[in-house]
């Protein structure tokens, strides 16, 4: 873990989107970055048989195995899952990574990024995934990325987990 550093970013990403909205947002909360890799020897998802393959996972809920990450999710004040929508809902990798390891985690905040639609039921299968319900939630869509609104949407998910992670810090510490 990055010295002095409370935020870890867990993230899939199958075309670079989600990687990239991550990596930004990492940049922007100081967090470290976690990729989420599916066991080897797993199905490989590019390509039309990938892309059939990703959205029967996500429409049938099929599970998939995910490496054990390299970051301790425990380690960390706030951890931040963002993935794809896939089929309307969460994509598999993800979802399974929540359910292994969301038991993990202190403090929630979800991300997806989507083409249209969907990102509700996504967001809503992840925290349900996790067990938690999240300080914070963004979907990121195909016109805010043309339209280049993405930062915006990014800065403002930011700045609503560090002002909800404050919060939650003098709750706590009021205890
Ligand atoms: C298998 C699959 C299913 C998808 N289903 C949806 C969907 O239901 N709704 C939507 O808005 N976008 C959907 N998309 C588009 C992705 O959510 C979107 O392009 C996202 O930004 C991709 O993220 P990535 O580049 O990190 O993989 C789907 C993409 C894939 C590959």
């Amino acid at each position: 873990m990055t010295e002095g550093c409370r935020i870890l970013i867990v993230y899939y990403s199958r075309a670079g989107t989600t990687q990239r909205v991550a990596e930004l947002l990492a940049a922007e909360l100081d967090a470290d970055l976690e990729p989420i890799r599916e066991r080897a020897g797993a199905k490989p998802r590019d390509g039309a048989r990938g892309f059939a393959k990703s959205v029967i996972d996500a429409l049938c809920r099929r599970r998939t195995e995910v490496m054990p990450p390299l970051l301790d999710a425990a380690a960390y004040e706030l951890v931040v899952v963002g993935g794809p929508v896939w089929a309307g809902g969460a994509c598999a990798p993800v979802r399974a990574w929540l359910e292994a390891y969301g038991a993990r985690i202190h403090h929630l905040a979800l991300f997806c990024c989507e083409g249209v639609g969907g990102s509700e039921a996504a967001l809503e299968q992840m925290s349900k995934a996790a067990g938690k319900t999240p300080l914070a939630t963004c979907a990121i869509n195909g016109r805010d990325l043309y339209g280049r609104r993405d930062g915006d949407k990014r800065d403002e998910f930011a700045q609503k987990i560090r002002q909800r992670l404050a919060a939650r810090r003098e709750t706590e510490w009021l205890v």
